[in-house]
């Protein structure tokens, strides 16, 4: 049997606080990173996941970190994807934070401004090393493939995997998702409509692909 992976994938939602009952997050229930999880496990696979909010289960086998925040998911995932073969970034991290977090909870009768600042791309800053397997997702209303393929070369990743974000047609929970499968090699694939089941054994076809492909020819 070939060498098991090292896989590390983040999931689920970070939360950012604005004062101590409240915080900013978004609608991510964690269930791609419970399938990836489940999937790379099932393959015979090492598999740690850092997760954020997460409403899904995350299987036994796999060692969990938990954080909340996006500073605590850096945190995690640059001492964690020290020694991972893979990395797959499926958290779906908060864009925003209050630039200030209020230490006593805002009352409701006060007209209130809050004051958000950027939080920095947590997988285009992760320390890389020689031959690990990076994997994104990107969500997009428009452009889908074309703005994937930006984040791709901005993140420098392996692979991404890209989702169309409507109103009517949001890729969080359970439901099909309108895809496409991007790689570092040019190669690009509309999968159309998918189910997130789906999309973790193709991701995890690919990923297996790529890793064993490179260590046979680093071989001869
Ligand atoms: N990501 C990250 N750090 C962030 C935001 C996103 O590492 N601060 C990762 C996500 O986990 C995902 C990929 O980057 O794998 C793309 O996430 P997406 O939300 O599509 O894009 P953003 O980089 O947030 O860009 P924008 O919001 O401008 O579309």
């Amino acid at each position: 049997m070939a060498k098991p992976l090292k896989v590390l994938i983040t999931s689920g939602a970070t939360r950012e606080a604005i004062d101590p009952v409240r915080f900013i997050s978004n609608h991510s229930t964690g269930y791609m990173g419970r399938l990836l999880a489940e999937e790379a496990l099932r393959r015979g696979h090492q598999v740690t996941v850092i997760a954020g909010a997460q409403q899904e289960p995350l299987p036994r086998d796999a060692v969990c970190v938990s954080v909340e925040q996006a500073s605590d998911m850096q945190s995690a995932l640059n001492e964690q994807s020290a020694d991972a073969d893979v990395v797959i970034m499926a958290a779906a991290v908060a864009d925003y934070r209050p630039a200030q977090v209020l230490k006593s909870k805002q009352s409701r009768t006060h007209k209130w401004t809050l004051e958000l600042e950027g939080i920095p791309d947590l997988i285009a800053q992760m320390p890389r090393h020689e031959g690990q397997i990076v994997v994104g997702f990107a969500l997009e209303t428009e452009s889908v493939p074309e703005r994937a393929q930006g984040k791709l070369e901005r993140k420098q990743l392996d692979l991404v995997l890209a989702q169309e974000a409507g109103m009517a047609q949001a890729p969080f929970g359970r439901q099909t998702v309108n895809a496409w499968l991007l790689a570092k090699d040019g190669a690009s694939e509309a999968l159309g409509l998918i189910s997130k089941p789906d999309v973790a054994r193709l991701l995890l076809d690919k990923i297996e692909a790529l890793w064993y492909r490179a260590k046979c020819s680093n071989a001869r």
